[in-house]
């Protein structure tokens, strides 16, 4: 018996698929999980270096797989109007390299999401972060009505903040907090408007988006 009710309509970001260039980014699959999980046991960042709020990735590598998981299932279940994330994977020529998301909070009113990403160490330097935030922004401002885009990175991660620069978003404050116990840590905060989104050379091209909008409120 061949039914009608597809995956998508179990969950609607399962339909979304942007494109730029090399890059191909979607909602973050079950099977995606081990790949993924195989690009953070590879590295993303040194060992001593800490560029996350909550230190995930430093996790014991028993404890990855599962942690990944969890935290995966765990946004795809509490994903509502009130409070969503988007987790897409990104695929450069194919290729697992790593993840761009957004959150968000009452996303129909307030217009604004927060960007977070993270690439495999054999991945970064070449231009991919910036391809796949340019790639996310397009889909806030262009197909979900975003208002604006925050992102936040530590004073000691100049790659992401020479993304955020380099995408547009200009530096609004900073915040204390803190980082691994004891340690006191700066977030700069970053704030991109419609109007200063430096766009990528190529278009993004982005289907599925008629679901995702009636999942988050719009
Ligand atoms: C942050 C991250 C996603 C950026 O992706 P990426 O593919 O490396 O970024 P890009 O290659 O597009 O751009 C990086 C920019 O940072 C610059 N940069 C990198 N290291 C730098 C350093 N030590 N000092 C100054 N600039 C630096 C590069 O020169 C480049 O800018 P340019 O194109 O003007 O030369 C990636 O480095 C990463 O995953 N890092 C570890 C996890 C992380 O920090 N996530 C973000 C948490 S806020």
């Amino acid at each position: 018996m061949s039914g009608q009710v597809t995956i998508e309509d179990v969950w609607a970001p399962f339909a979304l698929v942007l494109r730029c260039g090399p890059l191909e980014l979607r909602a973050v699959t079950d099977a995606d999980i081990a790949e993924i999980t195989d690009v953070v046991l590879a590295g993303i960042h040194d060992p001593d270096r800490m560029p996350f709020v909550f230190p995930w990735s430093t996790a014991p590598a028993a404890d990855l797989p599962r942690n990944m998981g969890v935290y995966y299932w765990a946004k795809r279940a509490e994903f509502s109007p009130a409070a969503w994330t988007l987790d897409l994977t990104v695929r450069h020529q194919g290729r697992i390299v790593g993840v761009q998301g957004v959150s968000t909070l009452n996303y129909a009113v307030t217009r604004t999401g927060e960007t977070g990403s993270w690439l495999g160490r054999d991945f970064q330097g070449r231009g991919i972060g910036t391809l796949m935030r340019q790639a996310i922004c397009a889909l806030l401002f262009d197909h979900l009505d975003a208002a604006e885009i925050t992102s936040g990175a530590f004073t000691d991660n100049p790659a992401s903040l020479a993304v955020s620069r380099k995408v547009g978003y200009v530096e609004n404050g900073t915040n204390r907090v803190q980082r691994r116990p004891c340690e006191l840590a700066l977030s700069r905060r970053l704030l991109l408007t419609p109007e200063n989104f430096v766009r990528p050379a190529d278009p993004v091209e982005v289907t599925g988006v008629a679901p995702l909008r009636a999942a988050v409120g719009l």
